[in-house]
């Protein structure tokens, strides 16, 4: 038995992940032509959240349904884990129950905790460090409306955020060059930069990185957790909008993503998600296609002897 967990993008190898993105839009055709696909009866996922979610949570519990299998919303507000249970404990108790578990949480290491004492496959749904659920989104919506994102230079602008970081591992897993933009003092941690010196680096504006882009990236200002940094932040980023203008430096057939939520007047302009070249609804859609690949992915893998 193989025992996986996605972590982070480089828990799977760059064919790997090439082969979830491709299984993941077969699973897209099957589901929009209403053709049961269920490998999975009697298969549960756990769903472990200390923060809140709309997409993720859907996602996930329609993938697992769709599958043949079923999904338990465990948050941390009603389980023992918010009264002080250690994850370890939880860890061992959950996984000799169900069949694969996904966690949002805040330190990459309750993540990295809980899987080090799981017996089945655990997904990281969103730490404060990384979010490679939605590059595996991000990197499907882009192959299905471009093509292949090997060679192509996409721009992040804002925060060097847990998206920010999961798109440099993808710069590195998938051959694309990244230009990041942040503000002074919210650039990703220099551990990320010295690593992946050689696809990613920062810039000095939000204007030298969306030239000749062929993907424009952004997210909140103030994540989870960060709420009463929002007024800060707000000053801190008011030069790292993606707006109109901004995509015209950007090559003209250059996409705009956003995970989602967004905020209006803040990140983007009013209108940036109507924008022609805005992907946003297909990306978040994808989320459901690319997760179920992942679960099937690390299922099968666990059936291998
Ligand atoms: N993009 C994303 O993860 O959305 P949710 O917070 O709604 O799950
Ligand atoms: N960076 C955001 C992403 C939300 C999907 C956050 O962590 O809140």
């Amino acid at each position: 038995m193989a025992l996986r967990h996605f972590l982070t993008l480089r828990d799977l190898s760059s064919a790997e992940l090439e082969r979830i993105i491709s299984r993941a839009q077969e699973l897209k055709k099957l589901q929009h032509s209403h053709q049961t696909y269920q490998p999975f009866i009697g298969k549960v996922l756990g769903m472990i959240f200390e923060k809140s979610s709309t997409r993720t949570r859907v996602s996930f519990e329609a993938g697992m349904s769709q599958l043949g299998g079923s999904a338990i919303f465990l948050s941390s507000r009603d389980t023992q884990l918010g009264r002080g249970e250690p994850i370890e404990d939880s860890a061992r108790v959950i996984s000799s129950m169900l069949d694969i578990v996904m966690i949002r949480t805040f330190g990459h290491d309750i993540v990295e905790r809980f899987a080090s004492y799981s017996k089945v496959p655990v997904i990281n749904a969103l730490t404060d460090d990384h979010h490679p659920c939605q590059l595996l989104a991000d990197i499907q919506t882009f192959v299905e409306h471009r093509g292949s994102i090997q060679g192509k230079t996409v721009a992040w602008i804002g925060d060097g955020n847990n998206m920010c970081n999961s798109y440099i591992e993808a710069a590195h897993m998938w051959g694309f060059k990244l230009k990041i933009a942040s503000p002074k003092g919210y650039e990703p941690q220099e551990r990320f930069l010295t690593e992946y010196a050689h696809c990613a680096e920062v810039v000095a504006s939000a204007e030298d990185a969306a030239v000749n882009a062929d993907l424009i990236v952004t997210d909140v200002w103030a994540s989870m957790g960060q709420e009463e940094e929002q007024k800060i932040r707000e000053k801190a980023f008011a030069n790292y909008q993606v707006n109109e203008n901004l995509m015209q430096l950007a090559h003209s057939d250059c996409l705009f993503m956003h995970c989602l939520p967004a905020h209006r007047g803040e990140e983007i302009s009013e209108h940036m998600l109507e924008h022609k070249n805005a992907v946003v609804w297909d990306e978040a859609e994808n989320r459901l296609h690319a997760q179920k690949a992942l679960i099937e992915f690390l299922l099968k893998e666990q059936q291998k002897t």
